[in-house]
């Protein structure tokens, strides 16, 4: 992929430079000016390696722990403009997405950049259909698991797994191979995640029925017991599918970026996914919707919620579910979760727990420590009262949230590969730690 980001650079006076696309740079320990270009808002790091005090400098770096001002790839995958609350996949808005597409469609579209005819449709559904099926040994795989075991932790290993059920996956530079990873992918994922919910329950397995939607069928493997068929709830298929369009992709999240830097390795797509719903599995990400559920039990009441505020102000406590490393305003996911949770409560009941968490929500939003820092509501926050109201126990939470972001991870993946810029991810670091120093003998050190 051609970035477009030129790199080039000349020594020049400062001065010179003005109005034009470059950046000027007077490194004030030598008195020598540098201009760099600029594209997109952006400088090549490697532009500021110029910068040196003598010609056996190393040169300049860029130090940006947590990546919080370094774009580390160009993507053409999904956009979200933070201070305005917008999130787009491919161009389209959330809103008309979560309003008129479904998963599987989305998914087609984050893969391959348009949405498809209805011929594509039909034949990106059926593939994915007819790859939900898994190898009768995973079955045994997931019987070794504790009876109590982490269906996250359950998701991550059958993953990686995968990857020697079918070692032609290491093909990654083979677009056939590629697509054939990417159907077993997006297909298994319900069912690995199915099967593993009905193992902490000790409950036979429900094979996937290829007469359902991919939601339809994911609820047929979770929650079918003795009917001759299942047929899902609308109400519910819908709102899981919605769910699946808003988590489908994030951009350069942790987990994007996880499966970005464990890719670029060239190791095959189930380990690096693999890699990927580990860093998803963390509560300040995907894991995030079962910590926002435990908060709001665990704060019980609407009269506790101001003292639980006054602990998270304290820096006793985190509001989970609120904040967020590039919104600084409405997450619009979490407005979309919002309007489905009524929906979902209409069906089901209301969730004891959505009047806490609407207190929250209205103190926080009127809060000066909320308000300064610009912290709202996140995709995480209103996400675990639908899952809870919909039967799902809270450590199925982070599960629902990776089934659908695997067409995110292959798309993030692909774009890598593809990149002729990229090459394996390797940061530089900027060592602090002792200078060379001779061995002491173990009877010498005090
Ligand atoms: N509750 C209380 N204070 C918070 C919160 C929170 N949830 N989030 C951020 N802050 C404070 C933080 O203490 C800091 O204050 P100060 O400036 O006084 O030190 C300030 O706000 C800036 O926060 P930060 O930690 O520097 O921001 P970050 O960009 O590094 O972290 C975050 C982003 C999402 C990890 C963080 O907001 C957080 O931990 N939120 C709770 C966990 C959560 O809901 N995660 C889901 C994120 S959305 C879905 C996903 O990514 O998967």
């Amino acid at each position: 992929m051609d970035s477009s980001l030129p790199t080039a650079q000349t020594n020049s006076p400062a001065g010179e430079a003005a109005r034009r696309d470059t950046l000027t740079i007077t490194d004030n320990r030598t008195g020598r000016s540098y201009e760099i270009p600029i594209t997109h808002d952006t400088i090549r790091a490697n532009d500021l390696r110029q910068i040196k005090v003598n010609s056996s400098d190393f040169g300049m770096m860029s130090y940006d722990p947590a990546f919080s001002n370094t774009a580390s790839c160009v993507s053409r995958i999904t956009y979200i403009d933070g201070d305005a609350g917008i999130l787009r996949y491919r161009g389209y808005p959330i809103e008309e997405l979560a309003e008129k597409s479904t998963y599987l469609e989305t998914a087609y579209l984050l893969l391959r950049g348009e949405l498809p005819s209805s011929a594509q449709l039909k034949e990106w559904q059926y593939h994915v259909t007819h790859h939900t099926f898994i190898h009768e040994s995973i079955k045994k795989f997931l019987d070794g698991f504790h009876y109590d075991a982490h269906p996250m932790g359950m998701l991550t290993s059958t993953i990686a797994a995968l990857s020697t059920f079918y070692p032609d996956a290491k093909h990654i530079f083979d677009a056939t191979s590629r697509l054939k990873q990417t159907y077993r992918l997006i297909g298994k994922m319900p069912t690995i995640a199915a099967f593993s919910y009905r193992h902490t329950l000790g409950m036979p397995y429900v094979y996937p029925d290829n007469d359902l939607s991919y939601p339809g069928n994911f609820l047929n493997m979770l929650f079918r017991t003795s009917e001759t068929r299942y047929r899902p709830n609308p109400t519910l298929e819908k709102a899981l599918d919605v769910l699946f369009i808003l988590h489908a992709d994030h951009e350069q999240n942790c987990s994007a970026n996880t499966i970005r830097g464990v890719g670029s390795s060239h190791v095959d797509p189930f380990s690096a996914s693999a890699a990927a719903i580990s860093a998803l599995y963390g509560p300040l990400h995907g894991g995030a919707n079962e910590e926002a559920l435990r908060m709001l039990t665990e704060i019980g009441s609407i009269k506790k919620v101001p003292e639980f505020i006054q602990k998270v102000k304290a820096g006793e406590k985190k509001l989970m579910g609120f904040g967020h490393r590039i919104y600084k305003n409405y997450d619009p996911r979490a407005r979309i979760i919002k309007q489905i949770a009524y929906e979902v409560f209409e069906l089901m009941g209301k969730n004891p727990l959505l009047e806490i968490a609407l207190e929250c929500e209205r103190i926080a939003l009127e809060d000066d420590y909320f308000v300064k820092r610009k912290l709202y509501p996140n995709v995480d926050f209103y996400t675990g009262l639908i899952y809870q109201s919909m039967g799902f126990p809270t450590t199925m939470f982070p599960v629902l949230f990776a089934i659908p972001r695997m067409s995110g991870w292959v798309a993030q993946w692909e774009e890598m590969l593809l990149d002729s810029e990229q090459k394996i991810a390797r940061p530089r670091q900027v060592y602090l730690g002792q200078q060379t120093r001779n061995y002491v003998p173990i009877e010498e050190r005090g």
